[in-house]
């Protein structure tokens, strides 16, 4: 096997919110793709970058009061600590507003523009007056032109599907002052991508992009392409366009720039040669992983762009579907828009989700659902119940038994052979990123590693002195296969393969698999993994919950809300128990020795009730008498120091003058329930 030069990619990450599960399930398979070709031994580098500029983040960091690179740099700490405790491991993460990004992004643009690719038009466009701001699509609301519909986005319609564009909207108003914006001329710089129509078929179909992409691609060409906006004008937070200031590279320009920039960062720290990567003769193989929502980015403008500019292009544009959690798109209501951080505090192993995204990805763009109850059973039962329990099952007694060293034979040397073969189909189905194939085919080994154990039953064979030596044999083959498992598994699970080298005393390398350990002296065995609880996972869809809830409008301080706050929810039984009357206050007199208390009589229609009333500092009873009241019913008769008082009146208010009886509507007879 020859050793390759490779050089990996994910989409750069917007620097504008948290890492959320969604994001996570492109890191992670990006992560370990390289992984296991760094396992296989290629010299391989897997770069990534904050996505800086544009509009969103511009508008963004005004809210907060800060500027956009002190947002940006706070929200690349945040991500960067995230990535890291998912243990997806980039060789460099740097930024789209760095200094390696701002000068090859003006150099490929200028070589663009000498190559005559850059075209220069005017165009009219929605301006928002009151905040001096060109509009970007979805900054702009109004009514479908289609179906009429109010309230739709500037580029689509959610009601009848249509697609349009922002100043073909009826009553448009920009969402950042509600004013309705005007129409307004500015010179726009296009790149001419349709000029690389030919090249760019002939790129896709040399099997640079999966078979369900080309075909979308396909349609993109049968609707022939568009020159391309690549310039917006102050204010932007961007690159200016070198000679024409005031305009600025649109976001999606440098952003693929970015993967350049961050492995030329790489290059500058570590004396690797960005050439042998980027320039047209290269040897080294380029990818790109991304979501399929940015396809067209990458495999029409990007490599138009680096064909223009005299850059090799990539080898292959690798895409993958969303996430969908519970069968739906993922929800901020239901809970289950989850970041990356509520799922380490809740469930804190990140080697569960990695290994249940990995169980389920393949070579496709179909979305991959993350069902909670699906991904606790299966992590418990393939990770916990077949792969941990092999070494568990063998430990104990190589340690006790015989001084923590293997045997110095390998039992059966057919078993082991087959798990050593593994290697080629496993390594192959990882490089296809058919990785759900290659987790099917390791648990299967799994599986007959458990079988070979049961049948043998070493906790049998140890009692006996004459078959000590067989539970030795079957004891150390369940390590060795053990190993095995762990080194396929180990671009999936890169913190559990770091215990299990602890364990075995041996690193686990591709190479190692045709090495067996027998004669081996292993370390005491720990407990590799716990199982996933389900109430874990309930908190922390019941924290997503919280987090994201719509804010609540502000409460006025001196509001009766914000002094006394809605109780805890009660069930509708419990309402019914409570049983209310109009009453009509047939008398309402003083009582003596009392100075708060008024002496109520409370005609039900048929029953009347007396009932002892703190409403003397807001009634005098010749206002009340003879009114309809709402009383508590049946409430239990308490005895007072006046006499029993056997209801309660209902009033609002919170005392002193201020106290306001209810007054049922007119029409209401006494004796009737309200409900
Ligand atoms: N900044 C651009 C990419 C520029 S690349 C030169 C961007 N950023 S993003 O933060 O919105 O998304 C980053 C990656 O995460 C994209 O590849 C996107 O497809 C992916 N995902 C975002 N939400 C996702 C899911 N719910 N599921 C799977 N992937 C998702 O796009
Ligand atoms: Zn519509």
């Amino acid at each position: 096997m020859s050793q390759r030069k490779i050089l990996i990619t994910s989409a750069l990450p917007y620097a504008n919110g948290p890492t959320h599960l969604g994001h996570l399930l492109e890191y992670i398979q990006t992560d370990i793709w390289s992984r296991f070709q760094k396992l296989r031994g290629h010299e391989t580098y897997y770069v990534c970058a904050d996505d800086a500029h544009g509009t969103p983040i511009m508008l963004n960091a005004q809210k907060q009061g800060i500027t956009p690179e002190e947002m940006v740099a706070n929200v690349s700490v945040e991500r960067q600590r995230d990535f890291a405790d998912f243990h997806i491991k980039f060789d460099n993460y740097h930024s789209t507003h760095s200094e390696e990004n701002k000068a090859f992004s003006e150099l490929i643009y200028n070589r663009l523009n000498d190559g005559g690719y850059i075209k220069k038009r005017t165009i009219s466009q929605l301006f928002d007056e009151e905040k001096g701001i060109f509009l970007p699509d979805r900054f702009v609301t109004g009514t479908c032109p289609r179906c009429k519909a109010e309230d739709q986005n500037g580029d689509s319609c959610d009601v009848c599907g249509a697609t349009y564009s922002p100043t073909e909207l009826e009553s448009p108003k920009s969402v950042m002052s509600g004013s309705t914006p005007v129409l307004k001329d500015s010179e726009h710089y296009f790149f001419d991508l349709p000029a690389f129509e030919e090249m760019l078929k002939a790129w896709l179909t040399s099997g640079a992009i999966q078979g369900e992409m080309a075909n979308k691609l396909n349609e993109w060409f049968e609707d022939g392409l568009q020159q391309w906006d690549i310039s917006r004008d102050a204010p932007y937070f961007g690159f200016e366009i070198p000679g024409a200031p005031g305009k600025y590279f649109y976001v999606w320009l440098d952003a693929p720039i970015g993967y350049m920039a961050s492995f030329k960062n790489l290059c500058d720290k570590t004396g690797l040669d960005f050439d042998a990567f980027w320039s047209t003769d290269s040897d080294a193989e380029l990818y790109h992983f991304i979501g399929k929502d940015i396809v067209y980015f990458h495999s029409l403008f990007w490599p138009a762009m680096l064909e223009g500019a005299g850059f090799r292009k990539p080898n292959n544009v690798f895409a993958h579907g969303f996430v969908t959690v519970n069968g739906a798109k993922m929800s901020k209501s239901k809970g289950t828009f989850i970041k990356a951080r509520t799922y380490l505090d809740h469930i804190a192993n990140p080697e569960y989700l990695r290994y249940y995204f990995a169980a389920k990805l393949n070579s496709g763009i179909t979305d991959l659902d993350l069902n909670l109850e699906d991904f606790a059973q299966r992590v418990n039962s393939d990770l916990v119940g077949k792969v941990v329990n092999i070494a568990s099952r063998c430990a104990g007694f190589i340690a006790k038994k015989f001084n923590g060293k293997l045997s110095d034979e390998i039992a059966e040397p057919e078993l082991l052979a087959e798990f050593v073969n593994a290697q080629e189909s496993v390594a192959a189905s990882f490089e296809n990123r058919e990785y759900s194939r290659a987790i099917r085919e390791i648990m299967a080994l799994a599986d007959k590693a458990n079988q070979y154990i049961d049948a043998k039953a070493p906790w049998v064979l140890i009692k006996d002195e004459a078959t000590q030596r067989d539970a030795h044999l079957v004891c150390s083959m369940g390590i060795n296969l053990f190993k095995l498992l762990m080194t396929y598994l180990k671009p999936v699970l890169p913190a559990m393969a770091e215990q299990v080298e602890t364990f075995l005393n041996t690193e686990l390398t591709w190479q190692s698999i045709n090495t067996a350990l027998t004669n081996h002296e292993i370390s005491k065995f720990k407990a590799l993994m716990q199982r996933v609880e389900m109430d874990k996972v309930n908190a922390m869809l019941e924290e997503s919950k919280e987090s994201l809830a719509p804010a609540k409008p502000a409460i006025d301080p001196n509001s009766p809300l914000a002094k006394e706050p809605i109780a805890d929810e009660i069930e509708f039984n419990d309402f019914a128990k409570v049983d209310l009357r109009v009453a009509k206050i047939a008398k309402a007199e003083h009582v003596e020795g009392a100075d708060k208390l008024l002496k109520l009589t409370l005609d039900l229609g048929g029953e009347t009730r007396q009932v002892f009333a703190g409403i003397k500092s807001a009634y005098q009873p010749e206002d009340i008498e003879g009114k309809l009241t709402v009383m508590v019913a049946n409430l239990k008769p308490r005895k007072m120091r006046f006499g029993m008082s056997e209801g309660m009146v209902l009033a609002a208010g919170p005392g002193g003058k201020e106290i306001y009886i209810l007054n049922p509507d007119e029409g209401s007879e006494p004796g009737m329930r309200v409900m």
